[in-house]
């Protein structure tokens, strides 16, 4: 007997639903996207419960007729396409006619719209119509979306915290109110207003709505022209970039894209033009004609195919490299982090360019050797303790009878120690990461934390989104010693800080949790956000560090409870064995 069998229609809609509708924000993200398409100019959202109980978008576009309220929960039922060449052209962000069908299977939704005059109002369920009535209703859609996944369990315990899925809209509307200025949106949480960006004329000023001054002059503006393509928006105004790469934003066409082309051609255009270990801060705006672009080609349109991804490599390069170069009235700068010592001459990049044309070939190739060994074993490194660098004697040994002399830094990078049993290149940042979360721990196990007050006034302006993440975890930041208080509207006032770092530590700190809760899958644990402050406090890669450092760092790493990965993981130090260095070398050993 046959064992395949057509799944019934019921169970086919809600896996089609499944793959639009992934949580509060999917639905957000393509109820704007109907509304955007309906020529509105204001659109307003509201959530309770981070969208678990309740999405709900009102827009002012044309609103939808008798005979459209028939259609459009219909699966592939759209306006916006109707034959195939349309799809080679695809001007408006929704086309393929699934979005309001997969909300509709999986909540409980009603939908009030009028063309200007008179109105209708639709109540469904689960996919089915309960009824459809007249209204009298403001030009427009408002589509109340409640009780997401009720009638789909499975999907309902996938759904984060409720402030967790709120930061997701809120981080979701922020990315597309940039792309639309002229257009006000709103976001509100139960009673609160998270966002309100009324109507303005120029980007910069949304920018401003959303993100504040400061943040506006850290930037430079990109304009550039070639043949039909555009690109316009903003990049980090050299050497400043950013802690993360949480602002990086891309757009095709004013579409919202995650897209490697674009983030690659940004990332070698700022080499070696912003300070280490930073990144660089990007509102990246795409113009071309519609048929350059593929659009359809990922199930929620995240991601776009270029017919030309070449050329669009190149435009984004030569537009930010020009942007810059007018900015800098030069060619590329190497910075070597903030310790790097005058004159520049000694900073990592120089080092690595002189590395490389030999001038500087201290090391041996065994070196280079050793070193892919490490990297072949970084998995197993995290897992199993057979390839530490040390064995517990020899740390002992280390620690106790201080049996190491250290011959220097290389690269500004690393550590070069000599034992007896050979050489330990050790790496600066990760080596003091592991040192340093030791210690933040040893304070969270006492429960130690002590704070200090800001001399001056510490302000912090964070997007909406950051604002609702840093949100989550702020019963967690404030056991560490810090006191938050909200000025208003995007601004943050930090009264106090941990008492052992320096203001602009702390501020580096507080961003360094709000992306950790960003990336997080869940919310960050304890340890987690102990790590980052470790991470964000550690000494720099790049960092030139006077003998007097290096000692302390070697003395206080060889201390350290657990030396041999950084608290995310990675490897602190390499080991060179002397009988190695002996064998590349043909020295008989004695
Ligand atoms: N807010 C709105 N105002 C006016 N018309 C709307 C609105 N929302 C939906 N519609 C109409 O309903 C149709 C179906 O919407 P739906 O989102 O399901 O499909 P789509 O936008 O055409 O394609 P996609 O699935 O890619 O979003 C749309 O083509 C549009 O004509
Ligand atoms: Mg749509």
């Amino acid at each position: 007997m046959g064992k395949i069998k057509i799944l019934n229609s019921e169970v086919a809609q809600k896996i089609a639903a499944g793959e639009v509708v992934e949580r509060p924000v999917s639905v957000v993200k393509e109820l704007v996207e109907n509304s955007l398409d309906a020529g509105a100019t204001d659109i307003r959202v509201e959530v309770i419960e981070g969208g678990k109980k309740l999405i709900k978008v009102e827009d002012n576009g044309w609103g939808l007729s008798e005979e459209d309220i028939a259609l459009c929960f219909e699966r592939h039922a759209t306006s916006k396409i109707s034959q195939v060449e349309d799809l080679e052209k695809i001007a408006t962000l929704g086309f393929r006619g699934e979005a309001l069908a997969s909300i509709d299977s999986v909540s409980r939704l009603l939908l009030k719209t009028s063309e200007g005059a008179g109105g209708f109002k639709v109540e469904r369920e689960g996919g089915k119509l309960i009824r459809i009535s007249e209204g009298a209703y403001p030009r427009g859609t408002s589509v109340e979306v409640r009780d997401l996944f009720f009638n789909l369990p499975v999907r309902q315990k996938f759904l984060r915290s409720a402030q967790s899925e709120l930061t997701l809209i809120a981080r979701y509307l922020t990315t597309v109110c940039l792309a639309f200025p002229e257009i006000s949106f709103s976001l509100h949480h139960g009673k609160r207003q998270l966002l309100h960006c009324p109507s303005v004329t120029t980007r910069r000023e949304r920018f401003y709505q959303l993100f504040g001054r400061q943040a506006l002059e850290r930037l430079i503006d990109l304009a550039w022209q070639e043949g039909d393509y555009q690109v316009s928006g903003f990049v980090s105004r050299p050497p400043l970039g950013h802690p993360d790469r949480q602002r990086q934003f891309f757009y095709v066409n004013r579409r919202p894209v995650k897209d490697r082309t674009l983030a690659a051609a940004v990332q070698q255009a700022v080499k070696g033009r912003l300070e280490k270990d930073t990144f660089p801060e990007v509102y990246l705006f795409l113009t071309l004609p519609y048929e350059e672009v593929d659009v359809n080609v990922h199930p929620t349109k995240a991601e776009v195919r270029f017919r030309d991804s070449l050329r669009v490599f190149q435009i984004i390069l030569s537009s930010l490299k020009e942007a810059m170069e007018k900015e800098a009235g030069a060619k590329p700068v190497y910075f070597g982090g903030s310790e790097a010592g005058p004159g520049g001459e000694k900073t990592e990049g120089a080092a690595i360019s002189r590395a490389r044309s030999g001038e500087e070939r201290l090391i041996p190739f065994s070196w280079k050797r050793v070193a892919e060994d490490a990297e072949g074993s970084r998995d197993l490194l995290s897992l199993s303790r057979e390839q530490e660098p040390f064995d517990e004697k020899e740390i002992r040994e280390l620690r106790e009878e201080k049996s190491f002399q250290i011959l220097g830094q290389y690269l500004n990078l690393y550590l070069i120690v000599a034992d007896k049993n050979g050489l330990l290149i050790i790496d600066q940042h990760n080596a003091h990461e592991r040192v340093l979360y030791e210690r933040y721990l040893e304070i969270e196990r006492r429960q130690a934390w002590a704070s200090r007050q800001a001399l001056f006034p510490l302000i912090l302006e964070l997007s909406p989104a950051e604002m609702t993440g840093l949100e989550e975890i702020k019963p967690e930041v404030e056991a560490m010693g810090f006191e938050i208080e909200s000025l208003g509207g995007r601004s943050l006032l930090v009264r106090c800080f941990p008492d052992f770092l320096e203001a602009e530590e702390a501020r580096r700190v507080l961003l360094g949790f709000i992306e950790a809760q960003a990336v997080a899958q869940a919310k960050p644990t304890r340890n987690e956000l102990l790590a980052t402050m470790a991470c964000r406090t550690a000494i720099k890669a790049g960092a030139a560090l006077s003998r007097e450092k290096i000692e302390a760092l070697v003395a206080a790493f060889f201390q350290t409870e657990d030396p041999w990965l950084c608290p995310h993981g990675r490897p602190t130090a390499l080991r060179l064995n002397r009988s190695e260095i002996e064998k590349e070398l043909k020295r008989p050993s004695n």
